[in-house]
């Protein structure tokens, strides 16, 4: 308890610090970030927000190398991102001044029809992002939008913005991806997405992951490298950001459509879980890397100040509503849950797992998700999220074994989930999960233990970017796995993403899958596509092709996920160790 009060009241100081002086996050808010009205022809030396301002600045190198995004989109309006990094893996490359970005949003890809134009500053204490939230804008509409700085133009992006709250909405198509392990391989599923007609993009967490080069290693092997040692402070974060950023393809898909962003746990560190790290880092520490790595989360995702970091929290679930189609509730598993049970891993049950206070989202989320769920009056519920929710027995009935990193290791959690549907009768919930690398469709039940209980809805498991490497189309323990929990109607291991095309009566996913990722050029294609339209059938398979070329098998477990991964950590003790010796 003590050692629990001490960890509270360092949040409570480093909130403060950031609030008052680093971050200076009162006055941020109050929008100085603003500078309408800055001469920006002259070289100019004026001071906002504490630093110089530099109005006419010249870069020894192109400074629009992450690209540029658009996320979080309303009905009016959209956030509009870039970075000015002119030297991306080494701290970006700026002064510590600020620097004027000029934006422009447009009706067409050649700016003739500019709706509305710009100046925003983008200033060293936010790394030199830029985040515009554009208001204005008419729903259900595609908009083009770029940025200048000095005489710099970034590439141009495409945005939409949502359909008028309430509308009636006819059709939805989105994608959702995660886990995107650089070093396992090359973002070719990226390439793909931004060839697609999609009106959203979701990513459910593990954008980036913070190991140093080589110690977390694919079963296909590693084919690039991450440029720096574990990553801990501000800087090295906003390098690994920068690293992934600097992939055409990846960049190539933020500039094709709006982004709904929500992170999983390496973001800041494998398995983390609140303030608690993985293990080998004291919790003071922690907390000051957890600040660290979400203020550079905040810098490379087009969120809203409303997700402006607040020393070490981040205030990023937030809700989505699609018309009268569907809403979406965007979860944060990891900023507010319980450590993981049973020293976290594949564990049986027990009386630590079974514990009826342990949480997920926290009561705050929690009531949240609930009222929102109350509210609704759209066609489809969605929780769009990180992990496995479904029951995932990899053991036998009599013999259950389960991950504590799932909701499964948090059983009373996800209990009061499924009451809650219970009582509203609801039939139409989904729920979007990533994690795990691996495709897989479940039904919901309202008992996972009798097949024969109400479906109300079913899930949608995303499979990884490159995450855990080629794949394949099937693991030793897949059979297993599927006969051991009938409510589970798929599975399959290649890299990819997940496509929906949504109307009021069905919610159908196409599993677009391609057969490897160790070297670039792989072409994509729909492994399974299933429908689910409300009622007692649960998922229907609509279309199934083998992936050419493709392996069938493979000898990998779902549990050596979970080896790599202590692989990997024991390789970073050992480094730490080295480090302290010299
Ligand atoms: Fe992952």
């Amino acid at each position: 308890m003590a050692d629990e009060r001490h960890v509270e009241d360092l949040i409570k100081k480093l909130t403060e610090e950031h609030e008052n002086k680093k971050f200076d996050r009162r006055s941020f808010l109050r929008g100085t970030g603003k500078i309408a009205g800055l001469s920006l022809g002259a070289v100019l030396a004026q001071s906002i927000g504490g630093f110089e301002v530099n109005a006419a600045p010249k870069f020894e190198s192109y400074p629009f190398t992450l690209g540029v995004a658009s996320g979080d989109p309303l009905s009016d309006g959209v956030v509009l991102w870039t970075r000015l990094a002119p030297d991306p893996l080494n701290g970006g490359g700026m002064k510590r001044q600020a620097v004027p970005v000029r934006w422009e949003i447009a009706k067409d890809e050649r700016f003739r029809n500019i709706v509305q134009k710009g100046t925003e500053l983008a200033r060293p204490d936010l790394g030199h992002s830029v985040h515009v939230e554009v208001t204005g804008l008419k729903p259900n509409h595609v908009y083009y939008y770029r940025f200048k700085s000095g005489y710099e133009l970034s590439p141009v992006g495409r945005t939409k913005t949502l359909p008028a709250p309430g509308a009636s909405v006819k059709e939805l198509k989105f994608a959702f991806a995660s886990c995107q392990q650089y070093e396992h391989g090359f973002y070719t599923a990226y390439k793909h997405m931004a060839e697609e007609d999609l009106d959203l993009v979701f990513h459910l967490g593990d954008y980036i992951y913070e190991y140093g080069p080589n110690e977390y290693v694919a079963a296909t092997g590693n084919v690039r490298t991450h440029s720096s040692a574990e990553i801990m402070s501000l800087n090295d974060y906003r390098n690994r950001h920068a690293q992934y950023r600097s992939d055409a393809n990846l960049k190539a898909a933020h500039a094709a459509f709006p982004w709904v962003v929500t992170w999983d746990d390496h973001e800041v560190e494998n398995n983390y879980a609140n303030n608690i790290p993985e293990k080998g880092q004291s919790p003071e520490a922690f907390i000051i890397r957890r600040a660290a790595a979400y203020q550079a989360y905040y810098e490379h995702m087009p969120l809203r100040k409303s997700s402006l970091p607040n020393g070490p929290d981040m205030q990023l679930y937030r809700h989505f509503d699609y018309g009268d189609l569907a809403s979406f509730n965007v979860l944060d598993t990891r900023q507010f849950r319980s450590d993981q049970a049973n020293g976290d891993g594949n564990k049986p049950p027990s009386e630590e797992s079974l514990d009826p206070r342990r949480t997920l989202m926290g009561q705050e989320q929690e009531q949240w998700l609930f009222n929102n769920l109350s509210a609704s009056k759209a066609h489809w519920n969605v929780m769009a999220q990180q992990i496995f929710f479904s029951q995932w027995n990899f053991g036998t009935k009599a013999a259950p074994v389960y991950s504590m990193d799932s909701w499964d290791g948090y059983p009373a959690q996800r209990q009061r989930v499924l009451d809650f549907v219970k009582s509203k009768n609801l039939n139409n919930l989904i729920v979007l999960t990533g994690d795990v690398h691996a495709n897989w469709a479940n039904n919901l039940l309202i008992n996972f233990d009798d097949p024969n209980s109400k479906v109300f809805g079913v899930e949608f498991v995303g499979t990884s970017i490159t995450s855990g490497g080629n794949g394949a189309d099937k693991r030793k323990d897949t059979d297993h796995i599927l006969e051991q929990n009938p409510h589970i109607k798929f599975f399959n291991d290649y890299r990819g993403y997940v496509r929906c095309r949504v109307t009021p009566a069905q919610w159908q996913a196409d599993y677009r899958v391609v057969p490897y990722v160790t070297e670039p050029g792989a072409s994509v294609s729909t492994r399974a596509s299933f429908v689910y339209q409300k009622d007692q059938m649960g998922l229907k398979k609509v279309a199934s092709a083998m992936v050419a070329h493709g392996m069938k098998m493979s000898e990998q477990v779902e549990e050596d996920r979970f080896t790599a991964h202590t692989h990997a950590h024991k390789k970073q003790i050992q480094q730490k160790r080295e480090k302290v010796e010299q």
